[in-house]
């Protein structure tokens, strides 16, 4: 009984804090963020503008035909991102889209978006999109899925799973992802785990990636000046 009673209860934790991980459903119809930090009550750690002081400017933004911004310069891809710091009105609605550009041979390294699913559209170029997933029969094995995408195609990247996509054609990739939340969260894995300050140990490196300690500082020397 007191066994079942703790399986019960870890059952109950584990699902409760899952649901916590997901961005709440609006209790009105918005809540357009103001930045003013001497207001004390915040939603989605945002302060909300008074409705009816609302306009149509809150939801509004331009330019996303645009390149934007290098993110990781040394894999030719830039991001121009329409997120609640961009569009205050996006506040609470769990919604995030970006405009990803990669030039040729471009990549957008293995990551993956702790709290959302992604839709991905190219609308420009062809590249090579895959994620990966464990294999629940056979726990260490993960299958591959994968796709060649040209303009036009969607591929759906499930919450949270590892996931890339490298530009394969001869010119520029323009690609438009939407996210179901504010605030995906982006965890790149060669990045966090060789290039953390202070360094995951030598030890653990090369016993997880079953190579020796010389190619880990290898792999870490290159990451060292992240961050
Ligand atoms: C191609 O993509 C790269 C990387 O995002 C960008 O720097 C460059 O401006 C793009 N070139 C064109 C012609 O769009």
């Amino acid at each position: 009984m007191a066994t079942g009673f703790l399986v019960t209860l870890s059952i109950v934790a584990f699902t409760s804090s899952l649901a916590y991980a997901y961005d709440p459903s609006p209790l009105q119809d918005f809540c357009v963020a103001v930045n003013d930090p001497k207001h004390a009550v915040f939603m989605n750690g945002r302060v909300c503008k008074d409705p009816k002081l609302a306009t149509a400017d809150d939801f509004f933004t331009s330019g996303l035909d645009a390149i934007g911004t290098a993110a990781f310069p040394e894999l030719s891809m830039s991001v121009n991102v329409a997120d609640v710091n961009r569009i205050p009105g996006m506040n609470t609605l769990g919604l995030t889209v970006v405009r990803t550009e990669l030039g040729p041979g471009g990549l957008i390294p293995p990551h993956t978006h702790p709290r959302s699913c992604e839709f991905i559209l190219v609308v420009r170029g062809t590249v090579y999109s895959g994620f990966v997933a464990v294999d629940p029969r056979n726990l260490g094995k993960t299958r591959l899925f994968e796709k060649t995408l040209k303009a036009g195609d969607v591929f759906v990247i499930p919450q949270g799973l590892i996931h890339f996509t490298h530009n394969v054609g001869a010119g520029n990739a323009t690609l438009f992802t939407a996210f179901n939340s504010q605030n995906a969260g982006f965890i790149t894995l060669a990045n966090e785990l060789f290039g953390s300050d202070p360094a995951v140990s030598e030890d653990v490196l090369s016993k997880a990636f079953r190579i020796d300690k010389e190619s880990v500082q290898h792999i870490q020397a290159k990451f060292s000046s992240v961050g």
